[in-house]
């Protein structure tokens, strides 16, 4: 594990940048982050009244759109600093809970969720293979798995324009923006290099016990949807 996603790093890092993150979010992903969120939960195939898990849910912008949806989300995420900049967001479909939680380690009982949701947050878990296993133990069989993310895509020339804007240009707007040296921007394009690529995602879903059942590119692979089935066991519905 390198020194950048050492758990305790990983959780300062998010909680400085909370007060921020919110408006940072909506420039540095020129307004497209919230129309992923809102695809990503109609994707998921679970109907209104679903008793979600948002994990990483930071300020709960998927968490809301879930909401939104008629879902009952309870929201997750290890930073206290996070989920507090995102309190009362979203007003009637703001999450029934926030829960400060390690992804790795979930204080819920087993097969309680019909879906999990993870939205740029898993690429950043120290050990993301146990937090899906921990995902998988608090979904009921044939619950469902949604997981948006930057995945580390296969080259070509459009994946080539992007990787540059986060290497080069994204941390610099960050900069201008208010945010501190040394932050989640500056580590995003690293932890982007080093993550899963979808495939090797895809693997790491059976292991764990789901079944892949989709996988959705945005904006021409900027992002990715991935969207799994918990329980590959015959009969499971
Ligand atoms: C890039 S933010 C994404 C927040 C939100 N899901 C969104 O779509 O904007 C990543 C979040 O993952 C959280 N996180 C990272 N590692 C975690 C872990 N092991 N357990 C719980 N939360 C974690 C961070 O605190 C941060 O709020």
């Amino acid at each position: 594990m390198t020194p950048e996603r050492a758990p305790e790093r990983v959780r300062e890092m998010f909680s400085d940048l909370a007060p921020r993150y919110d408006r940072l979010n909506r420039v540095l992903s020129l307004g497209l982050d919230q129309g992923w969120r809102r695809r990503t939960v109609r994707l998921l195939g679970l109907p209104p009244g679903a008793r979600v898990l948002d994990l990483c849910a930071g300020t709960g912008d998927l968490a809301v759109a879930g909401g939104r949806f008629g879902w009952q989300v309870h929201a997750a995420d290890f930073s206290h600093a996070m989920l507090a900049a995102g309190r009362g967001k979203g007003g009637a479909a703001a999450p029934r809970s926030l829960v400060q939680a390690d992804a790795t380690r979930l204080p819920f009982a087993d097969g309680v969720f019909d879906g999990v949701t993870v939205a740029f947050g898993i690429r950043n878990v120290a050990e993301p293979r146990r937090a899906l296993a921990e995902m998988r133990r608090v979904l009921r069989v044939g619950g469902r798995l949604g997981v948006l993310e930057f995945f580390r895509e296969p080259p070509s020339p459009w994946r080539s324009a992007f990787s540059a804007y986060f290497r080069h240009v994204l941390p610099r707007l960050a900069r201008l923006a208010g945010a501190p040296r040394g932050d989640a921007y500056d580590y995003l394009p690293a932890s982007v290099e080093d993550f899963a690529t979808p495939e090797e995602f895809a693997a790491w879903m059976r292991d764990a016990d789901f079944e892949p059942r989709s996988s959705r590119r945005f904006a021409g692979g900027v992002a990715r949807l991935w969207v799994g089935r918990a329980g590959v066991e015959a009969g499971a519905s």
